[in-house]
């Protein structure tokens, strides 16, 4: 086979990551990422990732410049490219019909114009992204505009990992998706995909099967995860009120092969750009189909976590004597999880708005995600601060409210920690990974999620 040249529209949290294991496993073609982000673009070309994932610099580094590029230049790389990937962002639409709810499909279509616009020679389309159901459907019409001599194939290859664990999930996938149309071209499509995941995925992991099934597939499993998130989390407000514990129940329910013990750890709820944007895309889906009935129980996921945030901020209030006015508040974490520096849809945003909305002072600290957390509570003012050092964070707070589950806070020394607070003083342990034990033989007075909580008189 002749060597490739594949093309990544969208350099970030997915672009970035998944075309740098491509380079790495298939040397032979070369790859190259564009993004109209001039800054995203100059921080990948350092070596220096724009994004954190454990993994990634080393792995853009056995690349870099020899078979991986980064440039700003959309229009040449669509040129000069067989097979494109469009990794673009897909946000939930803010305005207009389906507000609140739909996929925001403007980047996308810009993007299936450009690629009508530059290309000079036969080219298979492959939506990365996540996508509505028949999407490729609508990016089909817009290229059968070409000319007759250019033909385009679209493909569905959603893409699974998850942050924090991204270079693990690219490297050993549990699968890799790819919805073609029954077509011969679709086949020889397909096919030439398939052979660029078969340099280092087992051929038994990867799955072809049509377009839609592959778009519906990924909502599907965005859809499922967070449902397991949302059913535990309601249980554990069940638990709060009947002292039955959720650490207990999760293990018991999760001995059973039917039900499994993954993502079952109750807590302050999820996040991430994924989640919530895909349910809603599906509620919307459901809805435009006339389906009401399986619109209302996916939007139920959504609503219980929001349930669940602010359930974390109300027992927050309640344990500190119905009033956090003027205490300060220590947020430990502000990513949506562990090993990563992504703050979108994080449940401590929500956390920080409610408890601002209390008139506590609020100070945040966190390994990775300061930067993106300064940006979102910039409207905050000085009203919230930052801190790099959760010492210095908790140094006169009245209380510690654990968002994220950075391993980094369940080492700290939180006897230390104890002395220079205010007391009595309080630990929320949104995440349930912290010693309770220890912290309230310490004097902490400790409020885990769906467990009795550890008071001193
Ligand atoms: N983040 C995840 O964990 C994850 C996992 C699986 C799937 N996805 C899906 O992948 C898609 C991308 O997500 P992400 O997290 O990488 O988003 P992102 O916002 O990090 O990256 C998207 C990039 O596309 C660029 N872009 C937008 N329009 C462009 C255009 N016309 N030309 C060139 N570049 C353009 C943006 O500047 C941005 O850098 C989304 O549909 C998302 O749902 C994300």
């Amino acid at each position: 086979m002749s060597a490739k040249t594949i093309l990544c529209i969208g350099a970030g949290y997915v672009g970035g990551p998944t075309m740098a294991m491509i380079a790495r496993q298939c040397p032979e073609y070369r790859v190259l990422i564009v993004d109209i982000d001039a800054a995203r673009i100059r921080a990948w070309q350092s070596g220096e990732p724009p994004i954190y994932e454990p993994g990634l610099k080393e792995l853009v580094a056995a690349s870099l410049n020899r078979n991986l590029f980064f440039s700003t230049d959309v229009a040449a790389g669509i040129a000069e490219a067989d097979i494109i990937f469009v990794s673009v962002n897909t946000p939930t639409k803010t305005f207009g019909q389906g507000a609140g709810r739909a996929a925001d499909l403007q980047y996308w279509e810009k993007t299936a114009r450009q690629i009508l616009a530059h290309a000079r020679r036969d080219v298979i389309v492959v939506e990365k992204s996540t996508l509505p159901v028949r999407t490729a459907e609508a990016m089909d019409r817009i290229l059968r505009a070409a000319p007759a001599a250019v033909h385009f194939e679209v493909l569905s290859n959603p893409e699974f990992l998850a942050e924090g664990t991204a270079v693990r999930d690219l490297e050993q996938p549990d699968r890799v998706l790819i919805g073609g149309h029954d077509s011969e071209s679709g086949r020889r499509a397909v096919a030439a995909l398939v052979d660029v995941y078969a340099h280092w995925v087992p051929r038994e992991r990867i799955l072809t099967t049509n377009v839609w099934s592959a778009e519906l597939s990924k909502l599907a499993a965005n859809a499922f995860l967070a449902q397991r998130i949302s059913s535990i989390n309601s249980l554990s407000a069940i638990c709060e009120a009947t002292e039955a514990n959720i650490g207990e129940v999760a293990r018991a329910i999760g001995m059973d092969p039917r039900i499994g013990p993954r993502f079952l750890n109750a807590s302050v709820g999820f996040g991430g750009s994924c989640f919530k944007k895909d349910i809603l895309n599906l509620v919307y889906l459901c809805d435009h189909y006339g389906l009401g009935e399986v619109a209302r129980y996916w939007e139920q996921v959504v609503l219980m976590n929001e349930y669940q945030e602010d359930r974390f901020v109300r027992n927050m209030v309640a344990a500190m004597f119905n009033t956090v006015a003027g205490k300060r508040i220590a947020v430990f974490g502000f990513a949506f999880k562990a090993d990563t520096g992504d703050v979108r849809e994080s449940p401590a945003l929500r956390v920080c708005q409610a408890l601002m909305a209390e008139h506590a002072s609020v100070v945040v600290t966190d390994p990775q995600a300061l930067p993106n957390a300064r940006l979102e509570l910039a409207v905050y003012g000085d009203r919230v601060t930052f801190e790099s050092d959760p010492y210095t964070a908790a140094r006169g707070a009245h209380a510690i409210a654990l968002v994220t589950e950075w391993n980094a806070f369940r080492t700290l020394d939180y006897r230390r920690i104890y002395a220079a607070m205010e007391k009595p003083a309080f630990v929320f342990d949104g995440r349930n990974c912290l010693d309770h034990a220890a912290l309230h033989a310490l004097g902490f007075n400790v409020l885990p999620i769906g467990q009795k909580p550890l008071t001193h008189r």
